[in-house]
């Protein structure tokens, strides 16, 4: 070795592996205007699909014609649910053990619901001869209060299931009812709260939210009559199970079934499930002979594909009077819409609410969630979380914040005081969940610590004597939030989707020149998914991240897996990455073994290479072995460098985080100013710092997007008010609060690289954090809660109605 060769440590930086903040490398592509998209997408001969829709929420159909919708010049067919029913498509089962209608039959259930599909040559003529379509409709009493669904003269929004008393997760205790689901001890919860020195009980409502992603949903359905072939192009954040289940609903063997999911902008689980307007552009090309295209507008994604969150809790906390939780209940009506479309494994209607007990040591817990109809659309995603864990971390967070107001302590102290303990890790909680790791108190304490909590509080002290000395009207708000987040769905003997196990995959290959491909079962949506698992690679096989390409969302030629949502791409497709990596290296070492002369257990493993022990002058590099691979492997061995993992996690991972915001909220006008905005993540070993800082920065933005404006909201009459971008709120740089990220590292004790996923983090922790800054601005005053979203209006009511503007 000479002054020149580079040591081990400058040769790991030149990989640019795991801990390094490698620039995307999908932004090449992407900033420059030249992603790959579905409505890219041109193919000869296409033709263009788009729906007429209700503009009622309940009402029975009496006559449809599509006479003068078919007469337009350059219409080519008009698909209802008579035609579907030929094809036996009017009706599609859903990943939730519901069916819902594809094409409104014999009645319409929520507004802007798909009532017939017009496919024409080009796709402005599709949407004006949709217009031409008559429908003659029959108004019905509407149900939009999820509160009254379950009454005895509520309207029943089911025909269909009129005689089901039986559901897909047992008894039906109304004609509107879809699932009861608990989980904990309550017994043991209810005992608690007899005893208990202090209770609290709010009634908390997380809103009707959507995920509105930038790119609406979209597919190309083009089937091959001669070769029986149907290849999909779609915004699919699970590709392969929309192969699964879009092979068992046409009944076209999967193997002919070839989908593609593209360039993805952006899905935060609006594109997991399947919708009408796939299943119609399919029997469309079917029906033609040609490819169908379909594409949304922003009005039929906000009013139809996939609503989140819609949870109605009546929180209770028990708690001694010295501060220490005893137990906790909660009663929560989900309201899914007319129906039941949710994206949960299979096991958990409710999803993972039950990680309602949050980051806190409840010796006793207890949870019952009633799903309900209404003439609302179907959905219940999990919009940037996993599976509900966003409305039980702003439940337990809003109740531990009323908790901590009723025994006037601060709402800090309250929390360490309560916090799982480094060294009750893996700790299982009382809805028995094992969390994999945690260190809770130092992550609050470096919160608290980096934005000077305690002058903060002395502050908001002064401000508030200033208040009522009438020498302000700004009221300071500093809100926490402790949230422990589950995801990586999942172990397979937990979590499954219609019956798949929800493992994932990646299949790598080393060419012989020492690149390679690494394909897998997930798929991006803007994660920088091509970025980090190649990062994976590098730390783990010693080959560049420049020198690997990353493949995902093409069926034929990745493993099967089972998508992107839930922050599980790094639980278990990283892990599965990691694990492919070590049977490979495996293999190399073997040949590296043979091309050296030595056993292999005298060689050790150096960044890039192995080396002989105790002899590192004598060593062959992952180039060297990779070319050796094809044509000089030992005798008995196969040649080639390739190996594939499908991973069934033992657990899932446990990220967590410390949040902290401080807002000043003028209460003539309701308008909340974001002074400042913490956010503290654990999420166990870092990939790329870089790309998780901007996920942070991306689902903060949601948060607080949802926090202080978002909501579906509903008349009366069940017509949707908030159905586009000038009702709906999306923060856009203007209003954007800076973000200040900080983080923590506790690796996860089961997963290969101590990774937790991240995704969702912010978007989990931020709208608790959020709602504790302006609820804590009011509790001085005697306000207890105030309900999403905080938007202007609704603050100034808040004010209003505590006798501030008199
Ligand atoms: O499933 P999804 O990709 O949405 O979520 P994720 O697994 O939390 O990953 C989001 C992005 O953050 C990916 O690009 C990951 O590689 C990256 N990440 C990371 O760099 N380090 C972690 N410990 C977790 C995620």
């Amino acid at each position: 070795m000479n002054d020149m060769t580079p040591t081990s440590a400058e040769r790991a930086l030149k990989l640019e592996g795991m801990g390094c903040k490698r620039k995307r490398v999908e932004d090449v592509r992407f900033t420059q205007g030249k992603g790959n998209y579905v409505d890219d997408l041109k193919l000869p001969g296409m033709l263009y699909g788009d729906f007429n829709r209700s503009p009622y929420a309940h009402a029975r159909i009496k006559k449809i014609d599509t006479t003068k919708a078919a007469a337009v010049p350059g219409v080519v067919a008009v698909l209802t649910a008579e035609t579907l029913k030929t094809v036996n498509l009017a009706w599609m089962p859903t990943l939730a053990g519901d069916v819902q209608m594809v094409l409104a039959d014999g009645k319409v259930v929520f507004q802007n619901q798909e009532v017939a599909f017009v496919i024409a040559e080009d796709p402005y003529v599709a949407a004006d001869a949709a217009d031409l379509v008559e429908v003659e409709y029959e108004g019905l009493p509407v149900l939009v209060d999820p509160l009254k669904a379950m009454s005895k003269d509520a309207p029943m929004i089911r025909e269909d299931l009129k005689d089901k008393t039986e559901g897909a997760h047992g008894k039906r205790k109304h004609y509107n009812h879809i699932f009861a689901w608990q989980a904990g001890d309550k017994a043991a919860a209810d005992a608690a709260f007899a005893k208990a020195d202090v209770t609290i009980r709010e009634f908390i409502v997380y809103p009707r939210v959507h995920p509105c992603p930038l790119e609406t949903c979209q597919c190309v359905a083009s089937f091959d009559k001669i070769k029986g072939e149907l290849t999909l192009w779609g915004t699919f954040q699970a590709p392969h199970v929309i192969r699964t289940v879009g092979s068992l609903i046409s009944k076209i063997p999967e193997h002919k079934i070839h989908v593609i999911a593209p360039d993805i902008g952006g899905g935060f689980g609006n594109k997991v499930g399947a919708y009408p307007g796939y299943i119609c552009s399919i029997v469309a090309s079917i029906v033609t002979g040609r490819p169908v295209k379909w594409v949304e507008s922003r009005i039929e994604n906000l009013s139809t594909t996939a609503f989140a969150r819609d949870f109605h809790m009546d929180m209770e906390i028990a708690c001694t009077k010295d501060g220490k939780v005893t137990a906790m209940r909660c009663y929560t009506i989900a309201d899914h819409g007319a129906f039941d479309a949710c994206a949960n494994a299979t096991k958990w209607p409710a999803g993972l609410f039950s990680i309602i007990s949050g980051s806190y040591d409840f010796p006793a817990a207890y949870c019952l969630v009633d799903g309900v109809y209404t003439n609302k659309a179907p959905g219940g995603v999990a919009y940037r979380c996993s599976f509900r864990v966003t409305e039980a971390a702003y439940c337990i967070e809003r109740a531990m914040d009323i908790m901590a107001q009723k025994l006037g302590m601060d709402p800090a102290e309250f929390r360490l005081k309560n916090l799982i303990r480094r060294e009750q890790f893996p700790y299982t909680s009382a809805f028995g969940w094992q969390y994999d790791s945690g260190d809770y108190q130092t992550a609050m304490n470096k919160a608290m610590e980096s934005v000077d909590y305690r002058k903060l509080r002395d502050e908001q002290k002064a401000k508030r004597e200033a208040f009522k000395r009438g020498e302000t009207r700004d009221l300071m708000g500093i809100g926490i939030a402790f949230f422990t987040e589950i995801v990586g769905a999942g172990p397979s003997r937990a979590c499954d989707i219609l019956g798949i196990a929800m493992f994932d995959s990646a299949e790598i290959r080393i060419h012989p020149t020492g690149s390679g491909i690494c394909r897998l079962g997930t798929k991006s949506q803007g994660q920088g998914h091509e970025t980090t698992y190649a990062q994976i690679i590098a730390t783990e096989l010693g080959i560049a991240a420049d020198n690997i390409m990353i493949e995902e969302g093409n069926t034929d030629t990745a493993p099967y897996g089972l998508g992107t949502y839930g922050s599980r791409s790094t639980p278990v497709s990283g892990a599965a990455t990691a694990m492919a990596c070590r049977k490979i290296k495996a293999k190399a070492q073997m040949i590296a073994a043979y091309m050296l002369e030595v056993h292999d257990d005298d060689l050790e493993w150096d960044v890039d290479r192995f080396r002989v022990r105790g002899n590192p002058e004598r060593f062959k590099t992952m180039t060297e072995l990779a070319w050796a691979a094809y044509h000089e492997v030992p005798p008995g061995m196969e040649p080639g460098l390739e190996a594939i993992n499908y991973y069934d996690p033992p657990n899932f991972t446990f990220p967590f985080g410390a949040y902290i915001c401080v807002v000043d909220v003028d209460v003539d006008t309701g308008t909340t100013k974001v002074r400042r905005f913490y956010a503290l993540d654990d999420c166990g070993t870092r990939i790329n710092p870089m790309i998780i800082e901007g996920q942070i920065h991306g689902g903060l933005t949601e948060a607080f997007a949802i926090a202080m404006g978002q909501e579906i909201h509903y008349d009366d009459e069940g017509n949707v008010t908030t159905a586009s971008f000038m009702d709906y709120f999306l923060p856009t740089a203007v209003e954007t609060p800076h973000w200040e990220t900080d983080w923590t590292t506790t690796p996860s004790p089961h997963h290969p690289i101590g990774a937790k996923g991240v995704g969702e983090s912010p978007n989990v922790g931020g709208v608790p954090c959020f709602s504790n800054a302006v609820n804590d601005a009011f509790a001085f005053l005697g306000s207890t809660h105030i309900q999403m979203p905080h938007d202007n209006w609704r603050t100034w009511t808040a004010a209003e109605k505590l006798g501030l503007h008199a």
